[in-house]
Parts: structure tokens; sequence; C-alpha cells
């Protein structure tokens, strides 16, 4: 007579753990999904850059609030940004800006490129 309550019971906490445990790997799916849509787990992989093109991209596109020299102008001289930062961090940067700097001025090739030519200056 014990055996049916019990058998009943196994089979109820195994529908109970099957539906727990789909649940979590949904629950872990979404927070996935969240973190890679906000950058927060991995960057976008880039094409190879190119320096030369790089550069000019960089005079296209951030010359007027960057110089490379000791000139300061709107943001802070990239003069030696190739050794104060990291190809990832100036990636970050590039694609989701910082402070009152735009996100996303350039994408793909171009933002290789301006990165490999920010990679020179050191
Ligand atoms: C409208 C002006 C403006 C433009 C255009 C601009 N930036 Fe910036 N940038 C800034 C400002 C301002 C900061 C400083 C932000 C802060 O620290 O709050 C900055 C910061 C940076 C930094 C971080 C420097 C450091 O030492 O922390 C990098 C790298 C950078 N910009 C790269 C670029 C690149 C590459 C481009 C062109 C694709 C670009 N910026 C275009 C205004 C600009």
């Amino acid at each position: 007579m014990d055996d049916i309550p019990s058998t009943l019971d196994d089979t109820i906490s195994g529908h109970t753990k099957v539906r727990a445990g789909i649940l979590l790997a949904g629950l872990l799916l979404c927070m996935m999904v969240i973190f890679a849509s906000c950058g927060g787990l991995s960057l976008a992989k880039l094409p190879p850059g190119n320096a030369q093109r790089g550069a000019r991209v960089f005079t296209e596109y951030c010359a007027k609030c960057h110089s490379i020299g000791p000139e300061q102008k709107i943001g802070p001289s990239l003069q030696h940004v190739g050794s104060q930062l990291t190809q990832q961090k100036m990636q970050l940067i590039i694609e989701q800006g910082l402070g009152t700097m735009d996100g996303g001025i350039v994408h793909g090739q171009d933002e290789a490129d301006v990165i490999a030519f920010l990679e020179t200056l050191k």
C-alpha cells in the first residue's frame, strides 16, 4: 500500500525537477542574450585592420575632437593611446562611447582600421 503514494510522489517530484530544469535553462538563455546584447560578455570580432587606411579614417571622423600631438581639442590627445589602452578597450570606447563622445561613429572595416592606427600611437 505504501508503494502507491511514494510512486506518485516520485512522479510528481520528477516532473517538478524537469520543469525547474527547463525554467533554469530558459533563464540562463535569457541572461546570455541580455549580456550579449549589451556587449557585456564579448566584443564582436573585427576584420584585420590596416593602420594606413586607419589614419585616413581618423582624419575624417576623429581629428576634429582628438589630436595625435600635444594639442588639446574637445577630446583628450591620443598621442600615446597605443601604450595606454588595449585594443579591446579602444573597441569598447568606439562602439559604446565614453562620456560626451558618442559610440558608433565608425563601424566594421573603418573601425578595425582606426584601431590599428591608434595602436601605432605609442
Ligand atoms: C565630438 C567629439 C569627438 C569625436 C568626433 C570623437 N571623440 Fe573620442 N572622445 C571625445 C571625448 C570628449 C572623449 C573623453 C570622454 C571622457 O573621458 O569623458 C573621448 C575619448 C576617446 C578615447 C579615450 C581616450 C582616453 O585616453 O581615455 C578614445 C580612444 C577615443 N575617444 C577615440 C576616438 C576615435 C577613434 C574617434 C573617431 C572614430 C573619436 N574618438 C571621435 C570626443 C570625441
